[in-house]
């Protein structure tokens, strides 16, 4: 990638995901864009296609699309249709939600309000922890308040129990990996127990795949494929366009006729419009042609090797995790036990701006900031991947010499 004063490495943006200024993606959007069409209410030869081509790569289950023009849309969409559905299955609380804490799903209203990586920053005294918002715990193994092997199942039940005692939910929403929350990958066991309980409520269940999809898991094009479970609906965005604003919602046929039975015509200006199907189409192409689902896979597994090297080798990178090309290391404090894991936001911090100053993008989150987070477009090479890691062991060399 290059800049104002030359090249960088970018292990950051997972929206150039089929690579920055891909030449096919340019290309199809410059031709599309002489004849754009918008305000569509016709059936488009370009969107005919890309959709069948986008429905290749999801389970069959999943066999209804809707083009919107961004990831926070998607899950607007998403809600919407669950609230149509619960009530339509007689649950009991169809416009409740069940989310995460630490989740981010977009900046709407609608979706800052089952974002609790968002509300949580309200500095003005406001409640913003709307009634009709669940929040379990981020599903952490490593250091939440469920660990070890059988945490999946414990914080599946903390879903069971908001549908026990709510009398049911319309929705619970959950990204594939959590981003803001600190690379979270869902624990063994947590999904396919979670899932059964909201369906049982007449509820549907939306992974946010905004961040992770499109090839980014490396074995599979989707990350929720390695959960076991297909979701009643997948929101997509992000890597979708490449940087063109293109969002998804992928959704069963019940859910879809549900949502059309409330006689509401869905409408989007801009939704599907015409280059953004082109550009979609390319991406996929892209993807395909380019091997770059393959790519992440390989690459990600070599980074994956290295990381875990130098947490064996050194304390203070608590831990490793992810998939594919969506990373996260875990910096953690020389006095944490077993018990006690105290999070080093500050070396995470020393690392980033170390990276950044010898031109390596990067970036950081979690709840409590000590989270690295790796997530480069699928083009990244072993080439990349250690200069990433060179970089990452002269910030920890560094970071001694500091102290
Ligand atoms: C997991 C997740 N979902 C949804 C969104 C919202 O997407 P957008 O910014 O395109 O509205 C984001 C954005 O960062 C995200 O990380």
């Amino acid at each position: 990638m290059s800049g104002p004063d030359g090249e960088f490495l970018d292990a950051a943006n997972n929206v150039a995901g089929v690579g920055h200024s891909n030449e096919r993606v340019v290309k199809a959007g410059r031709e599309e864009l002489a004849r754009i069409q918008t305000n569509g209410r016709f059936l488009h030869p370009t969107r005919s296609r890309y959709i069948r081509k986008l429905l290749d790569t999801l389970p069959e289950e999943l066999d209804t699309i809707y083009l919107v023009n961004s990831g926070s849309e998607a899950n607007d969409l998403a809600l919407r249709m669950a609230k149509q559905y619960a009530r339509m299955k007689g649950n009991k609380n169809p416009d409740h939600t069940i989310c995460i804490d630490a989740a981010y799903h977009g900046h709407t209203q609608s979706i800052v309000d089952i974002s609790p990586y968002k509300w949580r920053q309200c500095t003005d005294g406001q409640n913003y922890h709307k009634p009709h918002v669940h929040v379990v715990s981020v599903p952490d193994t490593y250091r939440g308040v469920h660990r070890g092997p059988n945490g999946g199942e414990m914080y599946a039940k903390e879903v069971e129990d908001i549908v026990d005692i709510t009398g049911g939910v319309g929705s619970f929403i959950h990204e594939a990996i959590m981003g803001c929350g600190g690379q979270i990958v869902m624990p063994e066991g947590y999904l396919p127990k979670a899932y059964k309980k909201v369906r049982e409520s007449g509820g549907i269940c939306i992974a946010d795949e905004v961040q992770t999809g499109f090839g980014r898991a490396g074995e599979s094009f989707w990350q929720f494929e390695k959960y076991g479970v297909v979701p009643d609906v997948v929101t997509m965005g992000k890597p979708m366009g490449n940087g063109y604003p293109i969002g998804g919602v992928a959704v069963r046929r019940e859910v879809a006729e549900a949502f059309a039975a409330s006689g509401i015509e869905y409408f989007n200006t801009y939704g599907g419009n015409s280059v953004a199907c082109a550009i979609g189409e390319a991406v996929l192409d892209a993807i395909e042609e380019d091997g770059l689902q393959k790519n992440a896979d390989h690459v990600g597994k070599y980074l994956r090797a290295k990381l875990s090297e130098l947490m064996a080798k050194n304390e203070l990178v608590g831990d490793v995790r992810g998939y594919g090309l969506f990373l996260g290391v875990e910096f953690i404090a020389q006095n944490s036990t077993e018990e006690e894991i105290i999070p080093n936001a500050d070396l995470c911090k020393f690392v980033v701006d170390h990276l950044k100053n010898n031109r390596i993008i990067t970036s950081r989150d979690g709840p409590d900031g000590n989270v690295l987070k790796i997530k480069p477009p699928l083009t990244f090479t072993e080439n990349d991947a250690d200069r990433l890691m060179a970089g990452i062991e002269a910030a920890l060399g560094d970071s001694v010499e500091r102290n």
